[in-house]
């Protein structure tokens, strides 16, 4: 049915479940069909040859624009803050006011760096980042099929939009919530705009107000793709779900997070930098 799931990199705790799931989706047709996609480390690579890329926060951080000073104390946040991110013994309540805390101190520091509007195009291009393997697969077919996509991002998405334009995947049926940049009238940064999206709040509670989910009402099939545990809650505004098939990145700490990814996710991805077993499934049902 879908040969890239005999991939060494494919877990899966309930094989006869999931097949009946994407045999289901593939039974109701495109025309059912919407994909939620996390973006930093789920459309984006973890790493490339032994080195870790980028998030979209990361790109401004390590940018020319951000002061010598203004990188160390992203740094510090970044190793203080990213090892409780993924901790897999601390709960998610327990985590929540810290990642608030993060995401409120490095937008903070950035936002005292006089960033411009007109520098974000280079400072992507300059950057290490890179889309997963199969990317433009992934979009090509999503925009062919009129099958629309939603990147829910607890990231920057100034950053993430600019990556997709110059990717030349930024097709009209693909459709952004993330955390945006707020310049003044000379285009210099001033904040962020609110609501704060981090790690443990991508659900409806970040997305009152769009009516995003309510005009897609019929397409009650979904293809959820993330790599956090906080991914997991992103279709909860889906007003009416049928089939959901969850597949989840498992990029770091692979052995001490395996059994919790596989309880959550229908589908677990180790270590795996590519996104064929997700074009392959479309493949299948598109
Ligand atoms: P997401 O992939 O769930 O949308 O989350 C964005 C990622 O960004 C999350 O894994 C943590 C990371 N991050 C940074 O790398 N630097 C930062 O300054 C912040 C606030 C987050
Ligand atoms: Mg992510």
């Amino acid at each position: 049915m879908v040969p890239e799931l005999q991939k060494t990199t494919v877990r899966i705790q309930q094989p006869e479940r999931v097949m009946g799931v994407i045999r289901a989706i593939k039974e109701q047709g495109s025309s059912k069909l919407q994909v939620i996609s996390d973006f930093d480390m789920t459309l984006s690579r973890f790493g490339c040859n032994g080195r870790r890329c980028p998030t979209s926060h990361n790109i401004l951080d390590n940018s020319h624009v951000i002061s010598e000073d203004g990188k160390k104390k992203l740094k510090d946040l970044l190793h203080h803050y990213y090892p409780i991110e993924i901790d897999p013994n601390r709960s998610l309540e327990e985590k929540r006011p810290l990642m608030v805390e993060w995401w409120t101190r490095a937008h903070e520091l950035l936002s005292q760096q006089r960033i411009q509007k007109g520098d974000i195009a280079q400072i992507v291009r300059e950057s290490d980042v890179m889309l997963r393997d199969g990317f433009n697969e992934l979009f090509d077919q999503l925009h062919k099929y009129n099958v629309p996509m939603f990147i829910f991002s607890a990231g920057v998405g100034d950053i993430l939009e600019e990556i997709i334009r110059q990717a030349n995947v930024f097709y009209p049926n693909v459709n952004v919530v993330s955390n945006y940049m707020d310049f003044d009238d000379s285009g210099v940064l001033r904040c962020f705009k609110s609501p704060l999206i981090h790690t443990y709040n991508k659900n409806n509670s970040v997305l009152q107000g769009t009516a995003y989910f309510q005009q897609l009402s019929t397409r009650t099939s979904i293809i959820l793709l993330g790599d956090s545990m906080g991914d997991l809650t992103m279709a909860d505004g889906v007003p009416s779900v049928e089939n959901i098939l969850k597949i989840g990145f498992l990029n770091d700490k692979v052995e001490e997070r395996r059994g919790k990814y596989l309880d959550a996710y229908d589908i677990v991805l180790e270590s795996d930098e590519t996104l064929d077993v997700v074009n392959g499934i479309l493949r299948y049902i598109l």
